[in-house]
């Protein structure tokens, strides 16, 4: 989008005169909603999640991309939120941690294995960990431990709640294996039953 805006600054110090803000209008379609928004070139992802559309659950922690708090897909693909320029966004999906349950409030089977596990402590990690988890999980739908070791690697968590977290995320690749399979059954039986 071209359109590019200039906001006047309100503080003014002295006779100095302070430059306008230029701002500059994207989409984004966030958990599947298109966001119009107008945003100054340097705000990140994780701001204009947070402060334009007030969408707080993605957190922001160190703000350098090196613990994972912020983490969201981009496009189906896991970034750190908080140094991704929010215009680099322009007119891409954004799936963030308010999109993973069902619309009638059913938990995301991560969400529900982290509660059960009780993997986390502070919970500032936990959205970033869990998102996290969906992109590691679609790509390693059966992993051993030393495999969600590594592919979890990018998260930190700074109350340790690692073991908790490993065993959630195991727990919930069982699950989603299992729902798949039941599925899976419940579509050939139904194929089976239309052939009929
Ligand atoms: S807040 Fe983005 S990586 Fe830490
Ligand atoms: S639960 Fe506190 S940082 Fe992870």
């Amino acid at each position: 989008m071209s359109q590019v805006s200039e906001v006047p600054e309100s503080g003014r110090s002295g006779s100095t005169p302070v430059p306008p803000t230029l701002t500059v209008p994207i989409q984004l379609r966030v958990n599947g909603q298109i966001h119009t928004i107008q945003v100054e070139p340097r705000t990140t992802l994780v701001d204009a999640l947070r402060t334009h559309l007030g969408m707080t659950g993605t957190k922001l922690v160190c703000g350098q991309g090196a613990c994972g708090a912020c983490t969201v897909l981009l496009d189906g693909e896991r970034v750190t939120a908080c140094i991704i320029l929010a215009i680099m966004c322009d007119g891409r999906e954004v799936k963030t941690i308010e999109g993973l349950a069902l619309p009638d409030g059913t938990p995301h089977p991560l969400q529900a294995a982290f509660v059960r596990h009780d993997a986390l402590q502070c919970g500032f990690c936990t959205p970033g960990q869990i998102m996290s988890a969906v992109a590691f999980l679609r790509d390693h739908p059966e992993p051993t431990i030393d495999e969600i070791r590594a592919g979890m690697a990018g998260n930190l968590c700074r109350c340790a709640a690692y073991i908790g977290i490993r065993e959630a995320v195991a727990d919930a690749a069982k699950q989603m294996r299992a729902s798949t399979a039941t599925s899976g059954a419940a579509t050939l039986a139904q194929d089976a039953g239309e052939m009929s």
